[in-house]
């Protein structure tokens, strides 16, 4: 019998679907070479560029001669200084040892769930939750739990849903706040409270992903579930350079988990030295001038991105017949535009779901957003934009997206 292609491909590989999120992106990029007309609302990732001092600071590395391998979970002076941001921003109580640095949060998440998940373990998430933790939970031999929000609930999962959801098979309950796709966060007092629901379930670990933990707006405070006493044995905390210093490109992340000395960290080293080995050498002393020099850059893009996120929600509130809570973090807007399904655009597509909204809208105004399917729970009825571009283009985009759905039949 031949083998075909396809048959040559494990399974695991065969029943991961592509990130879509990364796929809008290329395909934007792809318009943009064409010479096309797009406006990218897709793309997960600041306009900024990586300040100065960082970069300096990851030439200067590389100059004196820092290119040779590095230990696997990062040298001492990053991890140092990433256990001292963590105490000093988000008061958790962690020692150099205790936290591990790889490429990028992305892959931070990966060993996480590769060191705690088994065969037939459970994972519980709110949702719409963002692209790659359940096809990463899947990989890792477990089941993603949905716990399913609303747009009238703001997309969180009040403590009672967490006590209602969680089984004897539940391993792992990821928060993530600021969210991605959702623009929302959880208030201090719902952490405490989802915290005091974890707490009594000994069997359960907390993912805290907090990728956008600098990115909050309206005087918002972020609450760190590793700050608490409640969990904080029991709380993995990830963050990472890509979204608060502007360097997706760079592939930086972090975890931090002092529970158990450490424990989860170091089976997550272990599965690094086999695979990455550590990051890329001369990114760790950027990372601590990011980390320790670089809190007025940090604080002009939080800046931007709060005067954008008002812009944004002021535009596509005029959209007619869609709805939207306003961001209150990240750089997202998740807004239901299923008041536009049935009808047809004016270049004589059909709108049948939001893959179908996305892709007409591209083709017809060159506007790109992220069709919300992927992002499960409620997530087909909405799209996701990103504000994380120029003012002006901000307005272009928005009045080519609300003309546009204004002319749907
Ligand atoms: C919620 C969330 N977590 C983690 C990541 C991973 O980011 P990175 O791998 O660039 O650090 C992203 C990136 O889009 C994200 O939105």
């Amino acid at each position: 019998m031949t083998q075909t292609c396809h048959d040559s491909i494990s399974h695991r590989a065969a029943a991961i679907a592509p990130s879509s999120t990364l796929a809008i992106t290329a395909r934007v990029r792809a318009m943009k070479a064409e010479g096309r007309d797009v406006i990218g609302f897709g793309a997960g990732e600041p306009d900024f560029t990586t300040p100065d001092p960082i970069s300096e600071a990851a030439i200067a590395a590389l100059r004196s001669g820092m290119t040779k391998y590095v230990p696997v979970p990062g040298t001492p002076e990053a991890r140092a200084a990433v256990a001292a941001k963590l105490q000093r921003e988000n008061g958790i109580d962690c020692k150099p040892e205790h936290v591990i640095i790889s490429n990028g949060g992305k892959f931070s998440l990966y060993l996480a769930l590769q060191a705690m998940i088994n065969p037939g373990d459970e994972l519980l998430m709110p949702t719409p939750a963002w692209v790659s933790y359940k096809p990463m939970t899947e990989l890792a031999g477990g089941t993603f739990v949905e716990i399913p929000t609303t747009a009238e609930s703001l997309f969180l999962a009040t403590p009672e849903q967490f006590e209602a959801a969680i089984t004897s098979r539940t391993r792992v309950v990821i928060l993530n706040s600021p969210s991605n796709p959702c623009g929302t966060m959880y208030d201090p007092d719902t952490i405490r409270g989802i915290c005091d629901v974890l707490a009594r379930h000994e069997h359960v670990t907390l993912i805290s992903d907090e990728i956008y933990d600098r990115l909050v707006y309206g005087g918002r405070t972020h609450l760190s579930p590793g700050s608490l006493d409640s969990m904080k044995d029991r709380t993995i905390t990830i963050n990472g350079m890509s979204k608060t210093f502007a360097a997706t490109g760079w592939r930086v992340g972090y975890a931090a988990s002092p529970g158990n000395d450490g424990a989860v960290v170091k089976a997550m080293a272990k599965l690094q030295s086999q695979m990455t080995s550590s990051v890329t050498s001369f990114t760790l002393p950027a990372l601590v001038t990011a980390l320790e020099s670089c809190q007025a850059e940090v604080a002009d893009m939080r800046a931007a991105f709060e005067r954008r996120s008002a812009l944004m929600y002021e535009l596509l509130s005029t959209w007619p017949g869609v709805t939207c809570p306003p961001p209150m973090g990240a750089f997202y807007v998740f807004p239901d535009i299923s008041c536009t399904f049935g009808r047809t655009s004016p270049g004589g597509s059909e709108i049948e779901n939001a893959g179908t909204f996305a892709e007409a809208l591209l083709e017809e105004t060159g506007a790109a957003v992220v069709p919300g399917d992927d992002f499960l729970g409620c997530g087909p009825n909405h799209i996701r934009l990103s504000f994380a571009l120029s003012d002006q283009a901000i307005e272009d985009g928005c009045a080519r997206i609300g003309d546009w759905i204004a002319s749907l039949s």
